[in-house]
């Protein structure tokens, strides 16, 4: 297709087939493109950096582009209170209770736990021939993760699972009928879900545990920090969600990539001091969370383009994560690659807030994988979901030995 014609709003059939093409085609001839609706996809590592840095003229603020899309709705409440879609001094306020969620101490007992979680796992995969990774590891691991620092019992979470889909599709360039309503009904259960957790713990203060968040966020709030109840039920709805499904995603790509790349997983077989360094390298090559999103405060120039005041700019991550400017040999696959510094937890104030604990998950995973199989293989080509935003493997069918 002429790049020139590329369109987010209307993509072409193959774009995430192709992904890292047609981003790399654009970051290559045309770094600032207009879509067809007036917002621009931006595509350099150098644009992305000033973009992300530059908090006070590119907003994350989406309430003025949510409204025509979600109305007065619960999506509507939910993405624009969940603390990545705050401009300061909001997000200063709500981001305080991140720090009260992941100190040293509740990282070093959740590391803990991931590692018993990696363990029972991989003895389930050494009883079966047939693995299908994401149903088997990928997902079990940040989800079972992310609800015990949530408190929420084993048989809640298909559940969880399910909303968090239903509350992140909702956030595709395009939204249907029946995504927008299935998408409002997830956030009231989550709520109310969530609301009867947070009362069990209010009138029980001896449930609360080590590492545990929702107890974290009410003593937070208890001991000061201002946090209205429905911010405190929605920053817990959103980690949530930015919790499991990125996690899952860069263990699932992990795990295609040291298949497609066996030289470069018996380097890590060989070299396990190269663990930290892979699990850089797979979140650069396949970033989880493909786009972020600003809007610009006053009229601005990017590269020489006019971008008018209020402009939604898409800010393509994995088209940054491969550009030859920052990274050589970019769409090589190399796990001793460094420097490193890829844009997949953002950048700036928003950076991602759980990074520390995705990073634990992926290390812990793979280090205890690589240690307990001698080999990895696929049964059939990995199902990508149909989405741009979130690169998502569905299926992943291996064999190990
Ligand atoms: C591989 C896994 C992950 C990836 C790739 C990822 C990616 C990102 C990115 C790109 C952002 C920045 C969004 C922006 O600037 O607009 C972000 C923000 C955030 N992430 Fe993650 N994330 C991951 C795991 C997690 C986990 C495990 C948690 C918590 C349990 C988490 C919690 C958050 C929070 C709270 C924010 C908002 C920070 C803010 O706005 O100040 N993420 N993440």
């Amino acid at each position: 297709m002429d790049i020139n014609k590329f369109d987010l709003y209307n993509p072409p059939e193959d774009l995430v087939e192709k992904a890292y093409l047609y981003y790399s085609q654009l970051r290559e001839n045309n770094p600032i493109h207009e879509n067809s609706d007036g917002s621009f996809i931006v595509t350099s590592y150098e644009t992305l950096v000033d973009i992300y840095k530059n908090h006070q003229l590119w907003s994350s603020d989406k309430k003025e582009e949510f409204k025509p899309k979600f109305g007065n709705s619960l999506l509507y409440e939910h993405h624009t209170t969940s603390v990545v879609f705050t401009d300061q001094p909001d997000h200063t306020r709500i981001r305080k209770i991140f720090q009260h969620a992941f100190t040293p101490r509740a990282l070093a007992h959740i590391e803990n736990n991931v590692e018993q979680l990696v363990q029972s796992y991989i003895d389930e995969m050494k009883e079966k021939k047939d693995i299908e990774f994401v149903r088997d590891f990928s997902f079990r691991l940040p989800v079972d993760v992310v609800c015990d620092i949530l408190g929420v019992p084993k048989e809640d979470r298909k559940l969880i699972r399910d909303w968090a889909r239903l509350i992140l599709g909702a956030l595709e360039p395009t939204l249907s009928e029946e995504q927008f309503k299935s998408g409002c009904s997830a956030v009231l259960n989550f709520k109310n879900y969530l609301k009867d957790q947070v009362n069990l713990r209010k009138k029980n203060p001896h449930l609360s545990r080590d590492g545990e968040i929702i107890s974290t966020l009410i003593d937070a709030q208890s001991s000061g920090i201002e946090l209205s109840e429905v911010e405190l039920l929605h920053q817990c709805i959103f980690m949530l969600n930015a919790g499991h499904e990125t996690s899952t995603n860069m263990l699932s790509h992990g795990m295609c990539e040291f298949i497609n790349n066996k030289d470069q997983l018996d380097l890590l077989r060989n070299d396990e001091t190269l663990i930290s360094s892979a699990i850089e390298e797979i979140l650069r090559y396949h970033p989880p969370i493909q786009v972020n999103n600003r809007r610009n405060k006053k009229d601005t120039i990017l590269e020489n383009k006019k971008i008018p005041k209020g402009t939604s700019v898409h800010m393509i991550i994995a088209a940054a994560n491969r550009d030859p400017k920052q990274f050589n040999n970019p769409d090589k696959f190399i796990v001793s690659r460094k420097p490193n510094k890829h844009l997949s937890f953002g950048l700036g104030i928003h950076i991602c807030a759980g990074n520390t604990l995705a990073r634990i998950e992926g290390r812990v995973a793979f280090l205890k994988l690589v240690r307990s199989f001698k080999d990895f293989n696929l049964q059939a080509k990995p199902k990508i979901a149909n989405r741009i935003r979130f690169r998502e493997i569905e299926q992943l069918n291996i064999e190990v030995s």
